[in-house]
Formats: C-alpha cells, structure tokens, sequence
C-alpha cells in the first residue's frame, strides 16, 4: 500500500512539474493598429572584405554567372528572403568615401586605399550607379550613407542632387554623361556614421551641429521627400541619444542604434555553453537599449515621428583563420540563428519606434546572410531565420504575453523563450517562437483572442549541435524543416519547441472584428465645423462653437478660412468596402489627427512642417464613425487625409466613401 502511494505521489508529483514547465503565450488580436515595417528585415554592405568585391561584384567579364557585373547567384538568394532596403556603401568607409571617385567609366575611376579594412586597394569599379543597380535586381530600396567625417557640405548635397534632381544642372548633366537619363529618387540618407569614432570622433553636441548643417543642404527634388538619418549611439551610450534630440531634432526623420554582440578571442563556430550564454546574452540586451533610447526620444519626440534605425547589428568574433583580419570574415552557426532570431522578436515587439534595422553584414562579414568562395555559395542559418521570419514584413503587430521559463547557466539567468506575431494582408496569423536554451525543450500553450483558427502549419530551423553551421562540403546542415509537433484544436494550440530552435507558425483564420454601424439615413459628404484661434495643439473640439459649419464632399482646408490661425473638425462615417486593413495617412501642417470608431489611428499634433504619419485599423464592411482633426497655427498649411486597403491603392479618401447623418 505504502509502495503504491509512493508510486502516486511521484507521479504527480511529475505531472505537476510538466504542467508547471508549460508557457502559455497569450497572443492578443484585439488592438491591430501597428505595422512591423518591412525595413526591420534590411541589410548592410560595406566596402569591406569580400562583401561587395567577390561577394557581390564580380565585374561584366566574370566567369561567374552576373548580369551588368552583379553576381546571379547571389541576387536570386537575397530576392528570396525579400530584402526590403540595403545600406551603402559604408560603415566606417562611408566617411572616407567620396562618391564622385565611383562614376564614369571604370578605367578611368581614381584607387584609394580602404584604410579601415585591411589597407587594401579600392579601385571604386563599384559604385553608385552599381549599387543602384544591384537594388533595383534584388527590388530593394538603397539607403545612402554620407560622407560626414572626411567629406564636404558641398559634396554629400551634390550626391543628393546627383541622384535625385531631374533639373538641368551640372550635376545631372554628369549623370547623364554616365548613361542614367533619369533621376533615381532615392529616399533613405545617412548623415555620417559612428560619427563618435570611425565617423570624425566627434562629441555629440559637435555631431548634432554637423547634422544641422549637412542636414539643411540635403534637398529634396520633385516629389521625393528625403528621410535624413542622423548619427545615433552605440548600444548603452544614452547621453549621445539626449543631446541629439535636444539639438537636432528637426533635422533627422530617423536617429540610428548600434549594437554588436561580440566575443573576442574565438572563431564564430569555436565555442562551449559559456560562449553560447554569453552571445545569448550580450544579444538580448538590445531590448533594454532600446527600450531607453525609446524612453529619452519619448521625451523629445512624443507622438513617435523619428524613427529608431537599428542600422548596424549582429554577432562579432574572431575572423576565420587564415583570412586577412581586416576582411571580418566568419562562420555562422546555431548560435547565431537564434541571436538573429531573438533580434528580430525584439525589433517586431518594438515596431512603434523601430522602423528599420539593418543586419551587419549581407555578404561574407560578420553575421552575413551569404558566403561565396569563387563560383561558389552558401546560405548560413541566419539567412534562414530572415526566410522564415519575411512573413512579418508589413503585416500588423500583434501582442503577445508571457511568463518566460528561465534559462540558467551556471549561477546566471535568462528569458529561455521570445516571441512575436503578426497578422498579414490576407488575414494570416504568424507567430515566432524562439528558445534559446540549448538543452531544455519548452512546452508552449498559445492562448489565442480576437482570432478564430482554422489550421495551423509550421517550420523549424534547429541543429543537433550548438555549432552546427553550413560548409561549401555540407550546405544543408542547417536547413528549416517541416514542424509538426503541435496539437492543435478549436480549443487552442500547444506546441513543443526543443532545445535551440525557433519556429514559425502560421494560423489560418480571420480576425473577429467588431460589427459596423447601421445608419439609418446616410448621406454623402462629410460635416466639417470650422473654428478660429490660436493653438499649438488641436484643441479639444468638444465645448467649443464653431464659427461654421458644412458638408463637403472630401476632407481639405476649408476654403474660407482666416489664413493664419484657425481649426477644423470633420466628423462622419466612411463606408469600408471590404473586410481588411486599412493604413489611414495624415500630412499635415500644423497638427492633425484620424479617430476611427473611438480609437486614434493617426496623431501627428503639434506645430510643424508638412509630416506625414500613418495608422492601421482592421474593420468590417460596412459603416464607420470617422473623426479629423486640423489645426493651423501661421505659414504654410497642408492636410491630405489618404487611406489604402485591399484592393485600394494608397489615395485621397475619395467621395464616394465619406457620409454624414
Ligand atoms: O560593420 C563593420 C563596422 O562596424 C562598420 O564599418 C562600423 O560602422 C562598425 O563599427
């Protein structure tokens, strides 16, 4: 008898520790109004190493399969994971490079020696036109990086010019010289780089002057508005992050974040758990940095309008032997599969203020997606991770919570699992599961709200060793794979992540969204009640008298108005042709806002220049309250109010869509 209670008690007692070691994820499909811009998957090439030369560019005479010079293999691999933007040409060669060196024809290009990697000889055969070039194959968008450290005002502002006007100039004279008729309009530009060492060693109060400055020649052209990104801090320097939204904000549409995870002394793919802990480690505090570079651009920068740019990220080890230290060649295992993952768990969850993020390095450096050696190439685990985790790009953010299992070496401690999760344009629920524990599996119960499941499918990346990597001899040792370890009911999903793995799930299903209003009587227009005033914010409408009021067919500046200081309020139903979701577009100048059915989907208040801002709101067919809100306070005024939808490209809330009561 003893015997048997014995048997029962530790066969709950097991029981209980199974049930305790199960996480349940809640993953919350209620609140769908941020997007993880697609530009959080972004990529880094430098002038460094094989990573343009060799990696990218192998030139027209090539036995290598290329097309204008540009490696084949190579572009079809990076189409694939769906590379959203790439940044050039540097890093720490940008403020040594100056850009008139890389026009013309290549013979005649002037050589400089890339001081930064290696002392060895550019000759400049790539250029802008090439990489200008090598986005348009990947169908990607180029993000320039200027010169600020060794170059001029006159220099990084001709570049604009030279790339971007369609006027008759010298500069696009040149440019048409050298067989490009037509401007590129490219939108993305960095204002220096590291400029706290690499960059110029500057002080930050100098870097945010120098921003000022290079900032104010960087012209916009036609229709092409410039996104400027200024110099932002490496990982934990938060002081760099305070002085430059107090002195430049008005200059910059995004400040950028670097962090490396780096362990010195050790080739990328020699290592123990102590190694693996501490990359682990060294990688999730990103989240902390970010969260208090957020909390001090906050205070600059309430309503979010410059972006976080994590423009330089990834693992840093030893380089392989045998290769030029200069060159940051390394081998990319597991390990680094899982920091990529973690890395993008965490940029999705802070999509609010993180709208770009560009892995260090694309090709053959550092944490790269790609490694060639002559004819050949590989695709690292990483790589596989960005495949699997493309299903993010653009789709709506949706939030997730959790009590993490602890992962614990040694006496330290860390989260053993992350998450996030999205929903996509046809309705679809990712979610990304990682596990960072190299030894424990993780039973995972996903709670779903707001969601209604029809099926689920899944893949895994995982390995059998913590080192496991891809060799030009075994390309597939590290490969994503089918996942089926999953239960999955009406009731809930609950799912079994093993040591070291990530695993994306995709849920068929729909979104349960709250039912449209039923109007009685619609009619069309839009009632717009206009006031006078002065303000530096939009004034609560609610209480105050408006001078008029009147239906117009779409929302605008009314056309009577005192010019210099008055307000607009416009408040109506707009009809939702289709089930989906809808991104709600405002620039304004000055403030403005968009309130759909209660809920504020775009705020861009305050005093400014034309801003434009968007919001995303998911909603049923059928009637919805809408709400503007316009402020002007002198100069110049502006309000275009646009939406964009399935099957409705981005345009001006048209006519046909706006109704009063
Ligand atoms: O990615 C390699 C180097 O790391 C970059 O050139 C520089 O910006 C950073 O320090």
């Amino acid at each position: 008898m003893k015997m048997v209670t014995a048997v029962l008690f530790s066969f709950a007692a097991l029981i209980s520790t199974a049930l305790s070691q199960t996480t349940t994820v809640v993953v919350d499909a209620s609140n769908l109004r941020l997007k993880i811009n697609k530009n959080l998957y972004g990529q880094f090439s430098e002038h460094l190493g094989n990573c343009i030369y060799g990696g990218i560019w192998v030139g027209e005479q090539s036995t290598i399969p290329n097309t204008n010079g540009i490696r084949n293999d190579v572009v079809e691999a990076l189409k694939r994971i769906k590379v959203p933007v790439l940044r050039w040409p540097g890093g720490c060669f940008a403020d040594e490079y100056h850009w008139k060196d890389g026009i013309g024809p290549r013979e005649k290009r002037p050589t400089m020696i890339n001081t930064n990697w290696g002392g060895v000889t550019e000759d400049n055969s790539f250029g802008t036109h090439e990489f200008l070039d090598l986005c348009s194959q990947i169908g990607c968008e180029p993000y320039f990086s200027g010169n600020v450290g060794s170059g001029t005002v006159q220099e990084l502002s001709q570049w604009v010019e030279y790339v971007n006007s369609d006027n008759v100039s010298p500069m696009t004279t040149l440019r048409k010289q050298n067989g490009h008729e037509k401007s590129w309009g490219v939108k993305y530009w960095g204002i220096g780089n590291e400029s706290w060492g690499c960059g110029g060693n500057m002080r930050p109060e100098f870097c945010a002057d120098q921003t000022r400055r290079y900032g104010t020649y960087m012209r916009d052209y036609g229709h092409n508005r410039l996104f400027k990104i200024a110099c932002g801090a490496s990982s934990g320097d938060y002081q760099w992050t305070e002085t430059m939204m107090k002195n430049a904000l008005g200059f910059m549409s995004g400040l950028s974040l670097h962090h490396y995870a780096f362990q010195n002394g050790r080739t990328a793919a020699d290592f123990d758990e102590s190694g693996w802990f501490s990359m682990m480690k060294n990688t999730l505090l990103i989240e902390e940095f970010i969260t208090k570079h957020s909390a001090i651009m906050d205070i600059y920068d309430p309503n979010k309008k410059v972006a976080m740019m994590v423009d330089e990220w990834g693992t840093w080890y030893k380089v392989e032997p045998g290769t030029n230290p200069g060159f940051l060649f390394q081998q990319n295992t597991m390990r680094d599969a899982i920091t990529a993952a973690c890395n993008l768990n965490i940029f999705n969850n802070h999509c609010d203020r993180v709208r770009m993020a560009n892995i260090a390095q694309m090709v053959n450096v550092l944490q790269a997606m790609i490694l060639t050696k002559d004819d050949k190439m590989l695709l690292t685990p990483t790589y596989h991770v960005f495949d699997l985790f493309k299903v993010h790009q653009n789709a709506l953010w949706v939030k997730t919570s959790f009590q993490s299992p602890e992962y614990t070496y040694q006496n330290e401690k860390l989260p053993a699992i992350n998450c996030s999760a999205s929903i996509d344009g046809t309705g679809k629920l990712h979610i990304s599961l990682c596990n960072i524990d190299p030894k424990s599996s993780q039973k995972i119960t996903c709670e779903l709200k707001k969601y209604s499941p029809r099926g689920v499918t899944g893949q895994i990346l995982t390995a059998n060793a913590m080192n496991a990597y891809n060799s030009f001899d075994k390309p597939a040792e590290v490969v994503p794979q089918k996942f089926s370890d999953y239960t999955f009911s009406k009731n809930g999903l609950s799912v079994s992540l093993p040591p070291m793995s990530v695993v994306v799930l995709e849920l068929d299903g729909s979104v349960e969204l709250p039912s449209p209003l039923e109007l009685k009587n619609p009619m069309p227009g839009i009632t717009c009640m206009y006031f006078e005033g002065i303000w530096k914010n939009l004034p609560g409408f609610n209480g105050l008298t408006p001078v008029r009021t009147e239906t117009m067919g779409q929302i605008a500046i009314p056309e009577k108005n005192s010019s210099e200081n008055f307000a607009a309020c416009y408040v109506g139903y707009i009809k939702i042709p289709a089930d989906g979701s809808y991104t709600f577009y405002v620039n304004s100048d000055d403030g403005a806002d968009i309130v759909i059915d209660d809920n504020v989907v775009v705020d861009n208040d305050g005093q400014h220049a034309p801003v434009e801002l968007s919001g995303t709101e998911v909603l049923k067919t059928g009637y919805h309250k809408i709400k503007v809100g316009f402020f002007q306070a002198g100069g110049g005024k502006v309000l275009d109010v646009a939406l964009e939808g399935p099957g409705l490209p981005k345009q001006i809330i048209p006519k046909g869509m706006l109704f009063h009561e």
